[in-house]
């Protein structure tokens, strides 16, 4: 009988040495006369443990890593294919505090199954709640996705259900869904993880919203820079189509459902639903004016549901468990779970999915473990690059959508980047216009002359030059931002910056200190 190795096939993993490490031990074990079968799946997400092997133990299994090749030799003397004691044994994985200590609704198979294996995933509960949507009408799926409380993943948390309802009242057809797979956002890769570790929950998350609104053909918008990501969840295409779960007829009931990969152009800006849509319709990603909104005049102008990844990938449970299960998590009108992604200087990166309401602070230490550097954590920013920087005093701030706005703060897509004591905010703020000239689509003027403008005034502050008359500027600048540009990109770029001025304010005057002294 031979003994099965789990070793990630996910970009995390391989990027660290995952591949080598597989080949290590067939080759070790070969020498050996071991009978090992390697199977590959996704990330468990405890990135700094990466490569996280397990083996499968009559215990269950049981977790080594961070491994590499030169491991291999000592994991076999220490017989690890029984569940050995080794320097990088860490018990059996379920029991890892860091993992423990989750609420794994969407990651719930994330690590567990193989990705491209259609008995895992069925085995795990897959298809249970496509089966549920099948025997449902439009509009009880919709009703179910928006007594879930359900808000979209992407970033602007839009109720998931209302945006639904939009398309399925909406007369014209076809009806498209496009899964917005962009994923530009600094510090965030949870959509990279679930296309790589669990494609089969996104392809069946996109089922139940063609169900939903009675959309025919589906399409998953997938950032370039994620080619292995593309590579499975291609696969996973081919293999549900095989197995009868996409195509004309889903899962024999009659229905149809079609869905292709499109690659995407390599900007920020592709990932704003409007320039998305334009791009997979063959043109350059610009912003489209709204209204109409892309639920009405979406792809080709047809009513279209644009959701994100985790947005996609959270339905299976609620139409599996029910609306009042998902519900059930979370705080306030934040509700179900989000898998937040941990990043930046940190001890402990990686992903923790957790009900909305636990605070910044319980995500930096209790599962982060403080800066990796182990210098004071003096600055956090979540929510991507238009994110605000918390300041230490807002690190109890709940992980909540409405309780992050209080802080003028967003959550986002749930991407959280640490930064230590050294961080200098005014170089941060300054990114944050550069990032902003560097990806706006150049459609509206404040954002294409207002984030190079405020380079330039950024710069001039810190070199101390009219300090007051240029940091008023750089208020009146950031308001006209904020009011006058057409998307998020130019309207949201003032967060960082503000907030870098607001709670930092030393950093935009050292030279002036300097100077004083
Ligand atoms: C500049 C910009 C970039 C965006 N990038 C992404 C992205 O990479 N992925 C994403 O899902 N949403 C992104 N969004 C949000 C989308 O416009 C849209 O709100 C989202 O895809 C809707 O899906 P959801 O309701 O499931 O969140 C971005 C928005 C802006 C303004
Ligand atoms: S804010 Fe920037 S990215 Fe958005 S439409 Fe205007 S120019 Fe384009």
């Amino acid at each position: 009988m031979s003994t099965t190795v789990w070793v990630p096939r996910d970009t995390s993993a391989i990027s660290v040495g995952a591949e080598d490490v597989a080949r290590g031990i067939q080759a070790e074990a070969q020498r050996r006369g071991e009978a090992v079968r390697i199977r590959r799946n996704g990330s468990r997400g405890l990135y700094w443990l990466e490569p996280l092997i397990e083996v499968e133990t009559p215990a269950g299994r049981i977790a080594y890593g961070p491994t590499a090749p030169g491991d291999v030799g000592s994991l076999f003397d220490a017989e690890f294919l029984a569940g050995g004691a080794h320097v990088l044994r860490h018990g059996p994985t379920e029991t890892i505090p860091f993992l423990a200590r989750q609420e794994r609704l969407c990651f719930a198979r994330m690590g567990v199954i193989d990705p491209l294996s259609i008995e895992d995933y069925v085995a795990h509960g897959g298809f249970t709640g496509l089966r549920t949507a099948l025997a449902m009408s439009g509009t009880q799926i919709v009703q179910q996705v928006t007594d879930s409380g359900l808000r979209g993943r992407g970033g602007a948390a839009f109720p998931t259900g209302i945006k639904w309802k939009t398309v399925l009242d909406a007369p014209a057809t076809p009806k498209y869904i496009v899964c917005n797979a962009d994923e530009g956002d600094s510090g965030t890769f949870s959509d990279r993880m679930q296309m790589e570790g669990d494609p089969l929950a996104l392809i069946e998350g996109m089922l139940i919203a063609g169900l939903a609104v009675g959309a025919e053909q589906g399409y998953v918008y997938i950032r370039s820079e994620y080619p292995l990501a593309e590579r499975i969840l291609t696969e996973a295409i081919e293999l549900a189509t095989r197995a009868g779960y996409l195509g004309e007829s889903i899962a024999g009931s009659g229905k149809g459902f079609l869905l292709e990969v499109r690659r995407g152009a390599g900007a920020y800006i592709c990932g704003e639903e409007t320039a998305l849509l334009e791009s997979l319709e063959g043109k350059r990603g610009m912003v489209r004016y709204k209204p109409p909104l892309p639920a009405l005049q979406g792809l080709f102008g047809k009513p279209t549901v644009v959701n994100n990844v985790i947005t996609f990938a959270s339905l299976p449970i609620i139409l599996e468990k029910g609306a009042a299960f998902y519900r059930d998590y979370g705080m306030g009108r934040s509700r179900g779970t989000l898998p937040f992604q941990l990043a930046g200087n940190i001890k402990r990166g990686g992903l923790v999915e957790k009900a909305f309401g636990l605070t910044l602070r319980e995500l930096l230490y209790d599962y982060g473990g403080g800066s990796a550097t182990g210098r004071p954590i003096r600055a956090v920013q979540v929510g991507g690059p238009l994110g605000a920087f918390l300041p230490e005093k807002l690190f109890d701030t709940p992980l909540d959508y409405e309780a992050f706005a209080q802080v003028d703060g967003m959550i986002g897509h749930g991407g959280v980047v640490a930064f230590d004591d050294t961080v200098d905010m005014a170089h941060m703020a300054r990114y944050a216009m550069e990032f902003c000239a560097i990806e706006s689509c150049g459609k509206c003027t404040p954002c294409r002359i207002g984030s190079t403008r405020g380079v330039e005034v950024i710069d001039r502050i810190v070199a101390d030059e009219s300090r007051d008359k240029n940091l008023t500027l750089l208020q009146d600048l950031c308001e006209t931002m904020l009011h006058g540009s057409l998307c998020a990109l130019g309207g949201m770029t003032p967060f960082p910056v503000l907030s870098a001025l607001k709670h930092f304010p030393e950093d935009f005057r050292k030279l002036a200190s300097r100077r004083a002294a």
